[in-house]
């Protein structure tokens, strides 16, 4: 078991370690393969290995495995003492034009979180037709209203984000964390100044696909890639122009115990002050994760990583 220090969530009173668990796979068929590739037992096995190790931050949404997602945490949670903090979204379908359905898709989210309150509700895309201070404002009712404890947004820009954090600010809220594609393989949040405005703001950058959907775990290869849809998303060209960047990550993990390439990458991820929420399908893969707490990487080593990174 590891040593390390919560976090708070942005500017609430939520804790967390800092590294969370994704569940989009739970439950998805169409992307991850679920009930072929891994079964309820292997998620069920992933949810109480993540809560032993004391990890007790879950990352869902309403579209995940259509609601599967959800139930599945509902299931879990009922059997474990540990309080557990989930962080639902709202999907803004291009249909979904009136305030009212932000609340009608929060109480469906609630009925099969079994919850009367959701930890963190997010805005899954800050997407057309309304706009960010439409949904954001209407997020901020559900907070004032008890049925949301924090806000939170998703795939904001960092201009986005700022409107956003003011809304809510004008009503007492604060915007909790804005969670965006980061990972050694996506550092875009670096360059867009979206890591810069959380920092400045106090607010938590909640880092997915931090493993680059596997690609960081060194598992793959040209000769060995991805089923599926990764399949038709990373060539075996760029597998293999990241052939480099994975020894190095071995050579440091070794220095470090042993530490593996996805425990280093998830590590690179904490050491920026964001909140890296790995997605695990069984128990072997949460309680590798949870291998990247109580640890940290040497200043040289993440400097060496961002240089071994870039243009990646
Ligand atoms: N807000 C958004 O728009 C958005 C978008 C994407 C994701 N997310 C959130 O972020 C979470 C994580 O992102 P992600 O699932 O896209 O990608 P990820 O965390 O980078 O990769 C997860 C995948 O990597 C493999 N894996 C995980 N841990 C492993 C380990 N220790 N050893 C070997 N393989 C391992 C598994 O797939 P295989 O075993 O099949 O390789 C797993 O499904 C999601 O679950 C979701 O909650 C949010």
């Amino acid at each position: 078991m590891h040593t390390e220090t919560p976090i708070t969530l942005g500017q609430t009173e939520i804790r967390t370690l800092p590294l969370g668990i994704g569940t989009w796979a739970w439950g998805d068929r169409f992307f991850w393969n679920y009930g072929r590739d891994y079964t309820a037992e292997d998620i069920k096995a992933a949810f109480q290995t993540a809560v032993e190790e004391g990890i007790t931050f879950f990352d869902t949404a309403e579209v995940y495995g259509m609601g599967r997602a959800e139930r599945f945490l509902n299931e879990m949670t009922a059997d474990t003492q540990s309080p557990i903090v989930i962080a639902t979204k709202f999907f803004p379908f291009p249909w979904r034009v009136r305030r009212a359905a932000m609340r009608r898709a929060l109480r469906q989210s609630l009925k099969r979180l079994g919850r009367s309150q959701v930890d963190l509700y997010q805005i899954h895309f800050p997407w057309p037709p309304r706009s960010t201070d439409f949904w954001v404002s209407t997020l901020g009712d559900l907070v004032q209203e008890g049925l949301v404890k924090a806000a939170g947004v998703s795939n904001y820009n960092a201009e986005q984000m700022r409107r956003a954090h003011a809304i809510l600010q004008a009503k007492g809220i604060p915007l909790a964390s804005n969670q965006v594609h980061y990972s050694l393989l996506h550092r875009d949040p670096e360059k867009n100044g979206v890591l810069h405005a959380c920092q400045e703001l106090g607010i938590t950058l909640i880092a997915y696909s931090p493993l680059e959907m596997g690609l960081l775990t060194g598992k793959y290869s040209p000769e060995n890639p991805p089923g599926g849809v990764r399949n038709r998303r990373y060539s075996r060209e760029y597998l293999a122009r990241i052939l480099p960047l994975i020894g190095l990550m071995r050579e440091i993990g070794q220095g470090h115990g042993g530490k593996t390439p996805a425990q280093v990458a998830l590590n690179w991820v904490i050491c920026k002050g964001a909140l890296p929420i790995p997605g695990a399908k069984n128990a072997r893969q949460a309680q590798s994760n949870a291998g990247a707490l109580g640890w940290r990487l040497t200043d040289d080593e993440v400097a060496a990583l961002d240089q071994a990174s870039e243009g990646l």
